[in-house]
C-alpha cells in the first residue's frame, strides 16, 4: 500500500527558545520526598526539581528532603541523586555548578513510615530548614511509596502536627501517586482517611499523564479554535478510539502488575482522564473546579453497554513468550513476581458510551496492553462519511471518512486525514494527511510531565490533578468488571 502523502503544518510565530517554560514560583518551600531510595524519585522527581531549577522555576529559597528507611547521610543521598539526575534530567549532562546549588538544597531523613520517631525528627528538620535556609513553613510532602504505604504516611503526618498549615501565612500539600485505591471501596476508604487528615485542597492526587503537554493540548486544540467544537459531537463524530499501546513488558515490576492489570494500571486513571479531556463540556472557566466539575460530569454519563452481556463490551488478554528484535522475550507468566497461571490482563479493550445530549449513540473504544507490537498513545476521531458518495458514480471507491488524530506520544502532534483529488485528467481520490509535529513545530523543548505537576503543586493549581469525586466516579465505572473478573 503506498503511503498517504502528508502536508507538514508549520506553527506560524515559533515562540523564542529564550522565552522560560515555567514562571518562576515565588512562594519558598520545603518538599519531603517519601519514598527517597525509589525508581520514580530517580527517575522522574529529581531530575524534575533539577531541571525546574535551571529553568529558573524554583524561588530562591526551597529544600528538598528525603525520606526513607535506609541508613544514609545527607552525602549518601547527595551521590545517589547526582547519578540519578546526570542520567534521566532532559538537561543532562548537568553543568557543575547548577548541580552545587541543587546539592546545597538535598538532605536526608531515616525512618520507617509507621514509626512516629522518624516523624518527629523531620519535625525537627523542617523547623531548622526554615530557619536557616527561610523556606517559610511552607511544605509539599510527596509519597513515592508503594499503595499500601501512603495510609500509614498519612496517619503520621496528621499525628504528628505535620498536616497542619497556618492559612494566610504558610501551605501544606500532599501528592499521591496513583494507583489511587484498588477497586471503588478502597479507593472511598482512602479518600476518607487521606480528607480525615488534609482538606480536599490539600490534596494533589497525580497522574502523569495530565502533566504531558500534547494531553493538556486536546483542550487547547478544541477550545482555542473554532472549527473544532461545532462538529465535535454526535451529528459528526462517528466512534472515538483511545490507545495506549506499549511495547515493553512488565520489567521487574511484576509483583505490583500482578495485584493490578491493565484495567486498574492504565484505564482508571491515564484512559479515563484522556476520554473526560476529549469529551468534556468546555468549563467556564480554566478554574480547577470549574475544569473538575465538567470532567466528572461526563464520567458520571459514561457506562458500559448495559443492553448486553459483559463481554460484549469488554475483553481482556495476557501476553505469551515471543520474539523481540530477535531475542527471546518471556511471557507475563514466565516474568519474575508473577504467578504461572496468572489470570491477570495485560490487554484490555472496551466499548464506553457516554449518556449525554453530545455522545449519546457514538462509541468510545479504549484499548491497552503492554507487549504490543507498536509503542503508541493517540486517540483517534473518527468522522462520518460524506451523506452523498457521488464519487461512487465515478467508480471511484477509495473516498474515506475523516479521522482526526491526537498523537500523545511518541512523534507527538495532531493529523488531520482527508480525501484530495489525485492530479490527472479523472476525478481519482487519494487519501492525505495534514499534519502537525510539536517538534519540528516549536523550536523549543517541552517539559517533562513531572515538571509540570512539580510546579502546579507549588503555585498551589490542582487543575492537573484529580479530584476525589473523578476518582471515585471512574472506579464505579469500572466496578462491574472487577467484579465479574474476579468471579470469573
Ligand atoms: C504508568 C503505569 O502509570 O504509566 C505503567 O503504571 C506504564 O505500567 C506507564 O508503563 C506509561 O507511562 P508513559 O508516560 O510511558 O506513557
Amino acid at each position: 500500500m503506498q503511503p498517504t502523502p502528508r502536508v507538514d503544518a508549520q506553527a506560524v510565530v515559533s515562540p523564542s527558545t529564550t522565552t522560560p517554560l515555567f514562571d518562576e514560583a515565588r512562594e519558598p518551600f520545603t518538599i519531603v520526598i517519601f519514598g527517597a531510595t525509589g525508581d520514580l524519585t530517580a527517575r522522574k522527581l529529581l531530575p524534575a526539581l533539577f531541571n525546574l531549577m535551571v529553568e529558573g522555576a524554583l524561588p530562591d529559597r526551597f529544600s528538598i528532603v528525603g525520606f526513607a528507611r535506609r541508613p544514609w547521610s545527607d552525602e549518601d543521598f547527595r551521590k545517589d541523586a547526582q547519578q540519578a539526575v546526570s542520567q534521566f534530567s532532559r538537561l543532562a549532562p548537568i553543568d557543575p555548578a547548577n548541580w552545587e546549588r541543587f546539592a546545597a538544597r538535598l538532605s536526608y531523613q531515616q525512618g520507617t513510615f509507621e514509626d512516629p520517631a522518624g516523624y518527629a525528627a523531620l519535625r525537627d528538620r523542617l523547623a531548622r530548614l526554615d530557619q536557616t535556609d527561610g523556606t517559610g513553613h511552607n511544605r509539599i510532602y510527596y509519597l513515592s511509596v508503594s499503595p499500601e504505604e501512603s495510609p500509614a504516611i498519612v496517619q503520621q503526618l496528621g499525628a504528628c502536627g505535620l498536616a497542619k498549615e497556618d492559612p494566610g501565612r504558610a501551605w501544606t500539600r500532599v501528592i499521591l501517586e496513583k494507583p489511587f485505591g484498588h477497586d471503588l471501596a478502597s479507593a472511598r476508604a482512602l479518600n476518607q482517611l487521606v480528607n480525615s487528615v488534609f482538606s480536599e485542597d490539600q490534596i494533589y492526587r497525580i497522574d502523569h499523564y495530565l502533566g504531558k503537554e500534547t494531553v493538556q493540548n486536546i483542550l487547547a486544540l478544541r477550545l482555542a479554535n473554532g472549527i473544532f467544537e461545532p462538529v465535535w459531537n454526535r451529528r459528526y463524530i462517528d466512534y472515538v478510539q483511545i490507545t495506549v499501546a506499549e511495547t515493553l513488558g512488565v520489567e521487574h515490576r511484576g509483583g505490583y502488575y500482578e495485584k493490578a492489570g491493565a484495567l486498574r494500571d492504565i484505564v482508571q486513571n491515564h484512559m479515563l482522564q484522556l476520554l473526560s479531556l476529549v469529551a468534556m463540556e468546555p468549563p467556564i472557566t480554566f478554574d480547577a473546579a470549574a475544569v473538575h466539575n465538567e470532567k466528572v460530569k461526563v464520567l458520571q454519563g459514561t457506562m458500559l453497554d448495559h443492553d448486553g452481556p459483559l463481554e460484549r463490551s469488554v475483553i481482556r488478554a495476557q501476553y505469551g513468550p515471543g520474539q523481540v528484535d530477535d531475542k527471546s522475550a518471556p511471557g507475563y507468566r514466565q516474568e519474575e513476581g508473577v504467578a504461572p497461571n496468572s489470570t491477570t490482563e495485560t490487554y484490555a479493550a472496551l466499548r464506553l458510551h457516554i449518556d449525554t445530549w453530545r455522545w449519546s449513540g457514538v462509541p468510545f473504544f479504549l484499548r491497552t496492553g503492554k507487549r504490543l507490537a507498536k509503542q503508541v498513545t493517540e486517540i483517534a476521531i473518527q468522522f462520518k462519511s460524506p451523506p452523498l458518495m457521488l464519487f461512487h458514480q465515478a467508480g471511484e471507491h477509495r473516498v474515506e471518512p475523516n479521522m482526526l488524530i491526537l498523537r500523545i506520544q511518541p512523534d507527538e502532534g495532531i493529523g488531520l486525514h482527508f480525501s484530495a483529488k489525485l492530479p490527472g485528467g479523472r476525478m481519482r481520490i487519494s487519501p492525505v494527511v495534514m499534519d502537525f509535529n510539536y517538534r519540528t513545530a516549536f523550536a523549543v523543548a517541552s517539559p517533562e510531565a513531572y515538571e509540570r505537576l512539580l510546579f502546579d503543586c507549588m503555585t498551589g493549581d490542582t487543575t492537573l490533578f484529580a479530584r476525589r469525586d473523578e476518582v471515585e466516579v471512574s472506579w464505579a465505572l469500572l466496578q462491574p468488571i472487577l467484579d465479574a473478573w474476579a468471579q470469573a
